[in-house]
């Protein structure tokens, strides 16, 4: 199985359009020690033909330019995604759904509670039905991935709940501390290569690395997680923001209940932060958190990595 990092910041990507902090003025202008990096998104495939994307950021279109796998070829309009997996409903996530409305077929996955927003927003009915299926996956249940001719691509996915918080444009102030986030709205994956067997995590947005997440990342051989943040205050402490890691629902790397702490007791064998925002100062290669990081055992994802299980 053939994973490709489409893209490995957060929402915003590295650099951010309006962001003029050092971090992202380095990447921006090409400092050779903070690679830009593109908004959130991964390519699966089993047979290294079809692919599964993995979250539709809003920088699909470049993505697919800066991979070979994912150009068009055969037929005058082809393009080698059969389907796409969404794991929450940010915009980060779905606002690359806009850029496959070119009459691909495909099959669209996610929870029930991001097919009813995609349902309920009419600018997602520029995929038309006859070309786009949708389908909704139950938590807990393992579902293998068909393409549009409903024949099985080789990858299964397991969605599972993890702590998180409902997308931004879908806050609800009235409904108390949690903002109306019902279970669900933001779920890990584990993708499973279906002839071979192997398996990893692909968990990009988490408030809390709580037990019952603990146990199913024990032993795992390859977790891919969220990166976001540092520290819960880093962009406060930057001066860009007024919210926390905890209040935009993503855990942060540092401190007791940080995932470089957890992780230690974990046992995974590989372990790789993705959706990294532009505020993190791992991102610097020569920065001192980097390489503490790197000392933990992590390796930080960056676009065009490619990873084989
Ligand atoms: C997040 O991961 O917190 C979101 O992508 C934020 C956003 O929608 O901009
Ligand atoms: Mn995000």
């Amino acid at each position: 199985m053939l994973t490709l990092v489409l893209g490995s910041a957060a929402g915003g990507g590295f650099p951010q359009w309006n962001c003029n902090t050092n971090l992202c003025r380095s990447a921006r202008y090409g400092k050779p020690a903070t690679k830009a990096r593109t908004q959130s998104s991964i390519a699966v495939s089993a047979n290294g033909k079809d692919f599964v994307l993995f979250n539709a950021s809003p920088d699909l279109r470049q993505q697919i330019n800066d991979n070979q796998a994912l150009h068009p070829s055969g037929t005058l309009r082809d393009s080698p995604i059969r389907a796409v997996v969404l794991t929450n409903g940010d915009v980060d996530h779905i606002a690359g759904l806009l850029t496959m409305r070119e009459r691909h077929a495909f099959v669209l996955y996610a929870a029930d509670r991001v097919q009813k927003v995609l349902r309920e927003n009419s600018i997602f009915q520029v995929l038309q039905s006859d070309c786009v299926t949708r389908k909704t996956f139950q938590l807990g249940e393992e579902l293998e991935i068909c393409g549009p001719d409903g024949n099985s691509l080789g990858v299964a996915v397991t969605p599972f709940a993890v702590p998180g918080k409902v997308a931004l444009y879908l806050e609800d102030e009235s409904s108390g501390e949690n903002f109306g986030t019902q279970e669900g709205d933001t779920i890990g994956l584990q993708i499973r290569d279906t002839s071979k067997g192997t398996t990893f995590y692909y968990i990009p947005g988490c408030a809390q690395v709580d037990n019952t997440l603990k146990k199913r990342l024990q032993n795992a051989q390859l977790v891919l997680f969220d990166g976001t943040l540092f520290e819960n205050d880093e962009m406060v402490k930057a001066g860009v923001g007024e919210k926390t890691g905890a209040r935009m629902g993503h855990t942060n790397l540092s401190g007791e209940d940080g995932s470089l702490q957890v992780f230690k007791s974990l046992n995974v064998g590989r372990k790789i932060y993705i959706h990294i925002n532009n505020t993190n100062p791992i991102l610097n290669e020569n920065s001192a958190e980097r390489k503490l990081v790197e000392k933990e055992g992590w390796e930080i994802a960056y676009d065009g990595m490619e990873i084989k299980l």
